[in-house]
């Protein structure tokens, strides 16, 4: 039987004022399911796989984006496809399904590894960097070089500049968004972002519109990234032109921070487990000695794969997937009531006692290929599941295998301070005080 008693309401603020995160901890982890009435209404955790398939897959038609979730993020990325919702999500999922085949994935593989081999000469000095905040400009960088290869209407330094401050100030999460209160209600976060806002949508309807003349005049010679494939998928039953810039948005939203988060906890946890990190250097070494095609390396090393992936359990960047019932419903007992919001937790699932094995250690064989068929689809949630799965999966792999092997092959990262998550008033699992890491070069 589950156990439903929550913590008092004060002991609950107190905690989610502290780390949110902690009010999901250690008594979550044991149960199928948590049903509580939180301060914003009624709350369902689902833990259990079966659950977490209804939700997403099987009854999928019954749900929809939580509101506090569509109250923080649609001011900022409208009808992009993470907030859009009903006709227009279809449409648009259908018409981008092209931007995200294989063939344009391996595209990608060149601009990657040139921005990652760019990036890493910053560390030929050693010394102690910020990793947390590093790969955060990492991401960036590949992100600008995949989007619209560099070319913005605008000044590079004083975007990227932006981008930080709009999801700093818009991306928080207002007590009026918890509390559920009506759209109209002035939230401080928003009044904030407001003038950040403006400007980052003025520079991202120039690129578009700079684009579009380049592809008029020299169809042959623009670049094949992100930003041409989107506006090709502009039509009457594509994208509008609002819609291309607001994906455009969704894209640096949804693909900057999460891949950013997944690497700096994945060269955190490998240097606190020496004896794995030899293994993901050794295989590195051996392969980048034998292949040059940056395309060919997620297959070639699944180490490196297997604990970038068991990093991505231990500390997955989208903590909590919601949803909201569009009408009220009963899942094998458990009362689903309208306005329920019904997280899936990556967070407390990928910790929970009765599906893993030692969850709390970091343990990247659960991930090499003899032992992944073990894991079952719907306990392992980092990309999502169903419909609305993550649609930069594959991108973010072939990324973050790219970015491993060449910081991991030329540089040793060691912790120079313990860290722990910390989510407070940001969409993504923080570290706490970033990840400052001892660099030093490889011999
Ligand atoms: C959706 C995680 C990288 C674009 C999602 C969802 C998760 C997720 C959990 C599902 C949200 C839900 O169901 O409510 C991650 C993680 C990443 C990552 C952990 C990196 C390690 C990326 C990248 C891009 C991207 C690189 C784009 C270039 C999107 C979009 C959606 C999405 C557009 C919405 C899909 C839809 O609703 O149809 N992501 N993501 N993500 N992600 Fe990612």
């Amino acid at each position: 039987t589950p156990r439903t008693k929550p913590p008092s309401t004060l002991e609950m603020m107190r905690i989610v004022y502290r780390n949110p995160l902690e009010l999901w901890g250690e008594h979550t982890y044991n149960e199928p399911w948590i049903s509580v009435t939180g301060i914003g209404g009624p709350l369902v955790i689902a833990n259990d796989p079966g659950l977490i398939r209804h939700v997403l897959i099987d009854n999928a038609k019954n749900y929809k984006m939580a509101t506090v979730r569509q109250l923080i993020l649609r001011p900022i990325l409208r009808d992009g496809l993470l907030t859009a919702e009903g006709e227009v999500w279809k449409r648009s999922r259908k018409a981008m399904a092209p931007v995200f085949t294989p063939r344009h994935i391996f595209g990608f593989a060149e601009p990657m590894l040139k921005r990652t081999l760019e990036f890493v000469t910053r560390y030929e000095a050693g010394g102690v960097a910020d990793i947390a905040h590093d790969m955060t400009l990492l991401t960036y960088d590949i992100l600008a070089e995949t989007l619209f290869s560099g070319e913005i209407a605008g000044e590079q330094g004083s975007f990227a500049r932006e981008i930080d401050r709009l999801f700093e100030t818009m991306g928080r999460v207002d007590p009026l968004d918890l509390l559920r209160a009506p759209e109209w209600l002035p939230r401080l976060t928003r009044i904030r972002g407001r003038k950040t806002m403006a400007y980052f949508r003025n520079i991202v309807a120039g690129t578009v519109r700079m684009r579009e003349e380049r592809m008029k005049r020299d169809p042959g010679g623009v670049p094949q990234d992100f930003l041409t494939l989107l506006l090709r998928a502009e039509g009457p039953d594509g994208l509008t032109r609002a819609e291309v810039e607001d994906n455009i948005i969704t894209f640096i939203g949804a693909g900057h921070e999460t891949t950013a988060r997944a690497l700096g906890w994945t060269i955190y946890c490998l240097a606190e487990a020496p004896w794995e990190r030899d293994k993901v250097e050794q295989e590195i070494d051996a392969v980048l000695a034998r292949e040059s095609d940056p395309t060919k390396w997620l297959d070639a090393m699944p180490f490196t794969r297997a604990a970038f992936e068991e990093a991505l359990r231990l500390y997955p960047p989208a903590p909590s997937i919601n949803r909201e019932p569009i009408e009220p419903e009963t899942w094998n007992g458990l009362d689903i009531p309208k306005y329920a919001a019904v997280l899936v937790m990556p967070w407390v699932v990928h910790r929970h006692r009765k599906l893993w094995d030692r969850p709390e250690a970091f343990m990247p064989e659960r991930f090499h290929p003899e032992n992944r068929d073990r894991i079952d689809r719907f306990q392992y949630l980092p990309f999502g599941a169903g419909p609305r799965v993550c649609i930069g999966a594959s991108f973010a792999m072939q990324e973050a295998i790219i970015a491993l092997a060449i910081l991991l092959s030329r540089f040793r990262f060691d912790a120079t301070s313990e860290t722990r998550p910390w989510p407070v008033q940001k969409l993504t699992t923080q570290p706490q005080g970033g990840l400052p890491m001892q660099v030093s070069r490889r011999a």
